[in-house]
């Protein structure tokens, strides 16, 4: 890899404001009556236990590009960290340098996971003002960092276990991603045929939370940033015969940023969110929705570079009912039911969608690819199918 200092940095090409409406399904919405204005999501930041080779597994595998970087060449002797992008996604992949490191202590706890769900907000003191009279716990007090590319203000509040949401502003900056960063680019050279870009956004974040700890965190997404129910499932809608789930919805102003909030519910076996909060040691982040508007491309590309899917049946594809359920989508039924890929209908439209197995060692987190047309939902309609694919995977690692 190359370290260049390039002052006349270019971002990599965003997609249009049309291009994420139709992706993860915006709403209108007016700013000026937020108590907590939020412009979207600034980036994921993950700590890992080898961030170089985790860096590169995004970029070879995901699609992802480097384009930043912190570390030990340039002054950062703590840890190193990579900045990636595909489309508006951000990941920011950490890893300790320094064994004394407090990344060291985080790691050995949770193993690979996301630290920070970093927001993009006009005005970081405002929201903080805000959420300090509501309840928040504040982490990093508003301030300004500042270099040659200009200044970031920012702050940090506390969420679920040991997560936490940084509020930035950007207006001001220009440079790569933080003050202390350069500029970086791999050499990695993806196969001749393969798109530029799997996914081009971040469609939402879902964070796994105690038993009886959903409706609590609810309330701080409504309460502390304004948030809005989105959505909600509970009962028979997320249960098999032996494990089940609650599940609630919260949305910024716009649906930009969207987090599903799980808790574990009873069940004949153990619920996934149990085995997540075992080896997790704690609520963290469970999966992350990457907006893909070619799923069957990514799906291919995925697999060709070793990405493990989610199996689902092939009863799933013949049950009479799915097929009048989700009426005409884009490809023939057999398209999807070659590559494992669900549909769900509602009445807003459809949505395609698949679920890898966890990309850590633990059983904790993983992606999924999803591809919108009009519906706003998340796939209620497969959640039987997801859940029973997933108690196989939590089967055969004997955590059922
Ligand atoms: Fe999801």
């Amino acid at each position: 890899m190359t370290i260049e200092h390039l002052p006349n940095h270019r971002p990599t090409a965003l997609p249009t404001d049309g291009e994420l409406r139709r992706l993860v399904g915006l709403v209108e919405h007016d700013d000026s009556v937020d108590p907590f204005p939020v412009a979207g999501w600034d980036a994921l930041v993950w700590v890992v236990g080898n961030a170089t080779q985790t860096a590169h597994y995004l970029e070879s595998a995901f699609g992802m590009r480097l384009e930043a970087y912190s570390g030990p060449e340039t002054g950062n002797r703590d840890h190193k960290a990579y900045v990636l992008r595909s489309g508006a996604a951000r990941f920011v992949i950490t890893g300790a340098v320094d064994p004394d490191s407090p990344l060291v202590a985080h790691h050995d706890r949770h193993g690979d996971g996301v630290v920070d769900i970093a927001l993009e907000v006009p005005d970081v003191d405002r929201c903080i003002e805000w959420a300090r009279t509501h309840g928040a716990t504040v982490l990093v007090e508003p301030h300004d960092d500042t270099d040659e590319f200009g200044t970031v203000r920012s702050a940090a509040i506390a969420t679920y276990g040991e997560t936490r949401h940084t509020l930035i502003d950007r207006s001001r900056y220009y440079g790569p991603y933080l003050p202390g960063y350069i500029v970086r680019h791999s050499h990695y050279q993806p196969r001749a045929g393969t798109s530029t870009r799997l996914f081009q956004a971040i469609d939402h974040v879902v964070g796994n939370v105690e038993l009886g700890m959903m409706d609590r965190w609810v309330e701080f997404y409504r309460d502390v940033m304004g948030f809005t129910n989105m959505a909600e499932f509970v009962g028979d809608d997320i249960a098999t015969d032996y494990s089940a789930l609650m599940s609630k919805v919260v949305a910024n102003g716009n649906h930009r940023v969207k987090f599903p909030l799980n808790e574990p519910a009873a069940g004949k076996k153990r619920s996934q969110i149990d085995e997540y909060l075992e080896f997790y040691r704690g609520p963290g982040v469970q999966h992350i929705a990457l907006a893909t508007g070619d799923i069957l491309d990514c799906v291919d590309t995925l697999r060709r570079e070793g990405v493990e899917f989610l199996e689902t049946p092939d009863a799933y594809y013949s049950d009479p009912e799915l097929r009048a359920r989700i009426g005409h989508v884009r490809v023939p039924v057999e398209q999807l039911q070659r590559r494992g890929i669900l549909v769900d209908r509602d009445e807003d439209g459809y949505l395609l969608q698949i679920f890898c197995k966890p990309i850590t060692d633990r059983p904790t987190v993983f992606f999924e690819l999803i591809e919108r047309h009009g519906s706003l939902g998340f796939g209620k309609g497969n959640f039987k199918a997801l859940f029973q694919a997933i108690e196989r995977e939590q089967e055969a690692r004997g955590n059922l």
